[in-house]
């Protein structure tokens, strides 16, 4: 385990250091899904103040995919990483379903995202001392679960993906597409309310990454998590109904779909083997990434 962030999100504490923010509540208006309000993130970088993001509103609705899309520096992970209580901001509003995130204390943040979100990184994050079953089940071991139900809602997640055989493997012994789908039952184990994914096919070739991209949509509508994902490849933003884009720390422009990319090839049907349930994947939504 490399990443602070995850690390933090293990331990359930936050990894920044930054000030409360001063911000006032922005939620929509019947207080679901996700309203942001004058984000602003400003890092410290020796004698020098850099604002990733410089006033960022948006308001997405229960349920929502949405691709952020934008050049390397321009501000993604710092808005995941905002958005999703890891980083906190130097001001401004982070509702999501009805709870100010930025105002909150380490611990309640802890605890939220533990209960209430998901997260999938670009290269799986797994724990290489677990076996891919214990992984997913990990979430709500932390979150204080009993082992048994843990254990036998990973086994429900891990079906629904197709991916029951995996279970007894340890992370080393997967490939790339093998541990994102172990990282995506993982991230939706404790039926998170909001899934993040940053990059998460980043690592991945794009056979495997059309196939992981089919995985996470579908699972996340099926179970009717709102999707927030980081990406620099428009095959992978295609998926989306919404793009959101961000330069210099500001939201250019959200909604517009990205027009789809040539052809990718075809799935695997690896992909499906073990469950016909329609959340094991989803077909593009425009079918024009097969
Ligand atoms: N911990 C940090 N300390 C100082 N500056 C940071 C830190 N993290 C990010 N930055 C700066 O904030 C800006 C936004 O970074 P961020 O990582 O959000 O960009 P990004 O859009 O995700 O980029 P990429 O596509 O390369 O992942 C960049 O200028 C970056 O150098
Ligand atoms: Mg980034």
């Amino acid at each position: 385990m490399t990443d602070p962030d995850l690390i933090a999100y293990a331990r359930g504490q936050a990894s920044a250091q930054n000030p409360a923010p001063t911000g006032a509540p922005a939620p929509l208006p019947d207080g679901s899904g996700i309203a942001v309000a004058g984000l602003v993130k400003q890092y410290r970088r020796g004698q020098q103040t850099v604002t990733a993001l410089a006033g960022v509103d948006l308001a997405l609705p229960r349920g929502a995919q949405v691709a952020i899309m934008g050049p390397s520096g321009s501000g993604k992970t710092t808005l995941l990483h905002c958005i999703a209580g890891i980083l906190r901001p130097t001001s401004g509003s982070i509702v999501i379903e009805g709870a100010q995130i930025a105002g909150l204390s380490e611990k309640a943040l802890s605890a939220l995202r533990l209960a209430r979100f998901g997260f999938v990184f670009q290269d799986g994050q797994l724990l290489p001392e677990l076996s891919a079953a214990e992984n997913v089940a990990l979430p709500l071991m932390l979150a204080g679960r009993p082992r048994a139900e843990a254990t036998g809602r990973a086994q429900q997640v891990m079906a629904m993906l197709g991916i029951v055989e995996l279970g007894p493997h340890r992370p080393g012994q997967l490939s790339g597409g093998q541990a994102q789908r172990v990282a995506i039952a993982r991230a939706l184990v404790a039926r998170p309310q909001v899934v993040f994914a940053d990059e998460p096919t980043g690592a991945l070739d794009q056979t495997t990454g059309h196939e992981v991209m089919s995985v996470l949509t579908g699972a996340c509508r099926a179970t009717g998590a709102t999707l927030l994902l980081v990406t620099h490849d428009p095959g992978v933003a295609s998926w989306f109904p919404q793009v959101i884009r961000v330069q210099d720390g500001r939201v250019l422009a959200a909604g517009a779909p990205v027009a789809p990319q040539a052809p990718a090839p075809q799935r695997s049907p690896q992909m499906t083997q073990q469950t016909s349930s329609p959340s094991s994947g989803s077909t593009h939504p425009r079918g024009a990434a097969r």
